[in-house]
Formats: C-alpha cells, structure tokens, sequence
C-alpha cells in the first residue's frame, strides 16, 4: 500500500505579525527577519484603528510594509479590524508572533495572549526577544524624534525616513 502523506508534517505553519506599524520600523523588521525562518508563511497584520489617530492611514501604512518586506518571499501583508484571533482563522494562522523589548512590555503583552488563547485556545503566542539594537525603540519614539528633528535613519529603512519626510516636513511647507 502507498505510504499516505503525513498531515502533521505536510501541514504549513502560517503565523501572524500583528501591531499597528505607524510606521514600520528596523526593529519590526528585524523580527519580520528572524520569525520568516522559523515558519513557513508570515502575515503581517496592520491594524486598522483609525481611533487611534495614526500618523498614517491604514492603506499607507500597508504600502510601506510592502515596500520593505520584498527580501522575504514568505512574508505578506493585510490589514484587519475586529478581533486578531479571527483574522487569524481568516488566514488559517496557528499561531501569532509578537516581539519583546523590556520587561516593562510584558504586561500588556501577557494580557493580551492570554485574552486571545481565552477566544481560542488553538492558536498559540510566541514571542521573540526584540534585537538588541532595537530594544528601545518604537513606532511612537521614531515620530517623536523626526518631528523634533533628530535623526531617525538608522532606526528606520530609507523608504520609510523619505515617508516621515513627505508627511512631517512635507506638511510643514
Ligand atoms: O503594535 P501594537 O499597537 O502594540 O499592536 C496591538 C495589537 C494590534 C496587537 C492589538 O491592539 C490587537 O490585537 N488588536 C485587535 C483587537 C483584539 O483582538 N483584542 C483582543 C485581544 S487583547
């Protein structure tokens, strides 16, 4: 009898990235990086919370993510509304990535793992320390800096620093 295809092993592993990437930073990317080889596809998931005031709107913010994701075939990007854990059954996701800076971002990031292991208990959390050169930063300390005028290019990829440009200064002019 032919030997059957082992589903547990021809099952791929689909992980969701979320956040709100007003804008996308070194410090998503390099987690985008290291999460991409560890799975076989990874959606990176842009929240739509306009409530939120972003800097940028959504459909903009999904545009700069796929202007730096082109070096990892196996990453795109979507955005969602609504809860994380049904996006993720949306995109057949098991699991959902999430980075760690400081222990000051344990809290928040404990609670919301075990709220989303309450509405479904099939899809797991997985954290990944942040790279240690980006420890400290955020979307919210890069806008901050531009908009006093520091400079922000190595904390962001250079498409990103020309967006910022386009929007803080741009608007300024
Ligand atoms: O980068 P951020 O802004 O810290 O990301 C937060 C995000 C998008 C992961 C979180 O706000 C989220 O999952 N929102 C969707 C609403 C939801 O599912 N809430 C229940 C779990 S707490």
């Amino acid at each position: 009898m032919a030997a059957q295809p082992d589903s547990s092993t021809s099952r791929k592993l689909i992980a969701i990235y979320p956040g709100s990437f007003d804008p996308i930073t070194n410090g998503h990317l390099d987690l985008i990086g290291r999460a991409s080889r560890l799975v076989d596809q990874l959606v990176v998931s842009v929240l739509s919370n306009e409530r939120k005031q972003p800097l940028f709107c959504v459909q903009e913010r999904l545009e700069m993510v796929r202007e730096v994701i082109t070096p990892f075939p196996n990453v795109k990007v979507d955005s969602f509304e609504g809860l994380l854990v049904d996006f993720a059954s949306k995109h057949n996701a098991t699991l959902i990535v999430r980075g760690i800076r400081a222990i000051s971002d344990y809290e928040y990031e404990w609670q919301m793992a075990l709220m989303n292991r309450r509405l479904r208990p099939d899809i797991e959390t997985m954290f990944l320390m942040a790279g240690e050169a980006y420890s400290y930063i955020s979307s919210h300390i890069v806008k901050e800096v531009f908009r006093l005028g520091g400079g922000v290019s190595d904390l962001v990829p250079p498409q990103i620093e020309q967006h910022l440009k386009n929007r803080i200064h741009g608007a300024r002019s």
